[in-house]
């Protein structure tokens, strides 16, 4: 792998930026750009710089694929009208559910949203916007792992030698590449964005569909978020790096109402990690895991089972697709 990391001892977050900006610049020349914006740190940290390099002449998008969680675009697009960049909202639930259609092997499920995002949703806007270049907020550790072979993060391309520019008709850029989450919250930082912002628990770019194990569709997207809700309330006061809820695909046999109910189970995962290339997980108190059991079984629709992951990463991976 030729990307080389600067380690967070080494990072100067004000030379960092200013030398983003300026290869920002360069790379585009007098053109146009596009950016997709998740919320996450990566992508709001990759927007600002971009329209810092740029101002009007990067497009910001918000791709909602229906796979996002309760009230994310809403929020989003608002943060960023507050630091003055509008954040337009793109309308893709049909396209992303249409692809997942059928799909149960997680890698499958990986690269349908790949293709759709990258060949579907951003070569429509960069055909119709003229743009050729899309700005994105990839990390070191994505790329390390995709190129290990252990999951393919959705927004590797050129380094599994894929060429976007023609695949897609654009170039990417990525500002962040060398940098793990730690520097990329001190670049966040440094670059005024609001502490909710560069502290948000790591988010992945497939979404709620990385909590889904089986066929992902707007229903099982819906019951994992409204867990996720939950374990979001829940555990954001616990200081981890990072806390989710999946849906399994088994059913097992529960009680409701003094009848049998064969449904559905949910698993809790709570990480300590400070750049979740390791992680062990969270001692959480029996009081914790006992309030969220006890919510989750009451609040979402089907479900009779919880469960805690008490695995580490390695052999665990902090996502479960
Ligand atoms: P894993 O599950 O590989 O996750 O242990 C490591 C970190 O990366 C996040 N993640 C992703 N981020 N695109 C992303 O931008 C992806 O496809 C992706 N998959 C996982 C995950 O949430 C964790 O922080």
């Amino acid at each position: 792998m030729d990307v080389r990391e600067i380690p967070i001892e080494k990072l100067d977050t004000q030379t960092f930026i200013a030398e983003r900006i300026e290869e920002i610049r360069s790379d585009v020349g007098d053109g146009l750009a596009v950016n997709a914006l998740s919320g996450g740190v990566d992508s709001s940290v990759v927007t600002i710089l971009g329209h810092k390099a740029l101002g009007d002449r990067l497009r910001t998008f918000f791709i909602n694929s229906g796979l996002m969680r309760e009230g994310e675009p809403e929020h989003i697009v608002a943060v960023f009208r507050d630091l003055g960049v509008t954040v337009e909202h793109i309308h893709a639930e049909d396209r992303f559910f249409a692809a997942l259609k059928g799909r149960t092997d997680p890698e499958e499920k990986r690269e349908a949203i790949t293709q759709t995002f990258y060949r579907d949703v951003f070569g429509d806007l960069v055909r119709e916007i003229g743009a050729k270049h899309l700005l994105q907020g990839t990390n070191y550790t994505d790329v390390e792992e995709t190129v290990a072979g252990i999951k393919r993060q959705h927004n590797i391309l050129e380094q599994l030698g894929l060429d976007p520019e023609k695949m897609y008709g654009y170039r990417v850029i990525e500002p962040l590449i060398r940098l793990r989450k730690s520097g990329i919250r001190k670049v966040g930082e440094t670059v005024g964005l609001p502490a909710e912002l560069y502290t948000r628990p790591p988010f992945p770019g497939p979404a709620l569909a990385a909590r889904v194990i089986g066929e992902v569709t707007p229903d099982r997207v819906a019951t994992v978020r409204w867990a996720t809700q939950i374990v979001e309330e829940e555990l954001s006061g616990s200081g981890a790096f990072q806390y989710l809820a999946i849906l399994h695909e088994d059913r097992v046999t529960g009680i409701r109402a003094g009848k049998r109910d064969f449904g559905l189970q949910i698993e809790v995962r709570c990480w300590e990690s400070t750049d979740a290339k390791i992680g062990s997980p969270t001692r959480l108190s029996y009081e914790v895991l006992d309030r969220l059991a006890e919510r989750i079984t009451t609040d979402v629709p089907g479900v009779v089972s919880v469960t805690y992951n008490v695995t580490r990463k390695p052999p665990s991976t902090i996502e479960a697709i």
